[in-house]
């Protein structure tokens, strides 16, 4: 089985690659290193004994995409080159419209001329419209996105069902991850964010190597138990199995399939906290700040779809997320650089 890894080298990306790698499959990264760093492909060789190829491109260049399929036939792809920041999105709305838009279209352009039809799409729960019952189901309302970070995913998504809708020779699985944490298990790979972290776990984490000061909680007073956001965490590893999973339904299906990846639980901000204070014994200090604005206060997954046709199922603990997110930022306080 031969893969091409969009994105490969990002955080998830990179884990991906590792379970791939260890299960035998041939792996290519294409990645322009917008959000990453060369030094993950050496980590992912040192993990697992096996170097991926790598190419230093932009999906969105057509020619030079063209010009790796036709070194390599590929059976399948999974697309997770995307820039992720919502706040930087909302600001710089065509830069992710652009990017994320126009590497997706170009990527099945060049997919089609090659004749590689298979492809699993990184989303988001954030696709999902704000007014939906939890747990969100694969069948929940989508739509109605707080920023263009987000209707970039609910469009790529659209895309690609219109495109196999037309040809039915197209598989596409859509993933629709909750909150990816965590890091490999070796702390060699792990989530490495440009400047002062927009997510809860990277924050917590460089608080805890004292790089940041305290940790702000946006808002306690949500209808809540404890009166702050909840979120439904899933451990990075987990995740990339996922991916794994998919790669066997979408190598036997036609058309279009959504699932959701996450664990089905909730947890709130100072739930995190005090899980990553007792899996690490490490205090966090932090202070109660204002809501950040489009935050919702709960969200979390209804997995069994994922569970049932997938066979998966995340296995990791939130001791886990929390003790490996911990060991990541202290084997490289600042990330890639050292
Ligand atoms: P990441 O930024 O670590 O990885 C994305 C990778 O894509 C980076 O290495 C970046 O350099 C590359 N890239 C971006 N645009 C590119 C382009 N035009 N051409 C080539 N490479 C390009 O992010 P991640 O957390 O690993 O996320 C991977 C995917 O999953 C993204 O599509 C993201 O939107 C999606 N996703 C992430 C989360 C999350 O919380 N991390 C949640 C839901 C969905
Ligand atoms: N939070 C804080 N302080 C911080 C950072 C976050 O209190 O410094 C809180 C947030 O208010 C929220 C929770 O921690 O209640 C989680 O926030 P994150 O920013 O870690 O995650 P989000 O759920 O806001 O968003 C993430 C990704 C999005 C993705 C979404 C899918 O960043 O890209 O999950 O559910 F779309």
């Amino acid at each position: 089985m031969k893969v091409l890894v969009t994105g490969g080298m990002g955080y998830i990306g990179s884990h991906t690659c590792v379970e791939l790698l260890e299960r035998g499959m041939d792996v290519v990264i294409v990645d322009n290193l917008c959000n990453s760093k060369a030094q993950a492909r050496e980590r992912v060789a040192a993990i697992t004994g096996k170097s991926p190829l790598f190419y230093q491109l932009d999906v969105r260049d057509v020619e030079a995409l063209a010009a790796v399929f036709r070194i390599h036939t590929f059976d399948c792809v999974i697309h997770f080159a995307g820039l992720k920041a919502v706040g930087e999105s909302v600001e710089k709305p065509l830069l992710y419209y652009d990017n994320n838009l126009n590497a997706t279209i170009n990527l099945c352009r060049v997919m089609d001329r090659f004749g590689c039809r298979n492809i699993i799409f990184s989303s988001s729960a954030t696709v999902y419209s704000p007014d939906n019952q939890l747990p969100l189901t694969e069948q929940s309302r989508v739509g109605d996105c707080s920023n263009p970070y987000g209707w970039t995913k609910y469009m790529g998504e659209q895309i690609l069902r219109s495109m196999a809708q037309a040809d039915p020779r197209w598989s596409v699985v859509l993933l629709r991850y909750f909150n990816p944490v965590g890091a490999h298990e070796s702390g060699d790979i792990g989530e490495d964010p440009r400047g002062i972290p927009n997510n809860l776990m990277p924050y917590i984490s460089q608080v805890a190597i004292g790089r940041r000061e305290r940790l702000s909680v946006f808002g306690d007073d949500y209808p809540t138990p404890d009166g702050t956001g909840v979120r439904d965490y899933i451990h990075v590893v987990d995740l990339a199995r996922g991916h794994v999973a998919a790669i066997d339904y979408l190598m036997s299906h036609k058309g279009t399939e959504a699932f959701n990846l996450g664990t089905g639980v909730g947890y709130s901000v100072l739930d995190m906290v005090k899980a990553f204070e007792t899996a690490n014994h490490i205090e966090i200090p932090y202070q109660i700040a204002p809501r950040r604005a489009g935050d919702l206060p709960e969200v979390y997954a209804d997995p069994s779809k994922s569970a049932e046709i997938l066979g998966w199922t995340a296995q990791h603990t939130l001791e886990d997320m929390c003790r490996d997110s911990f060991r990541w930022q202290s084997k490289n306080p600042q990330g890639y650089d050292g």
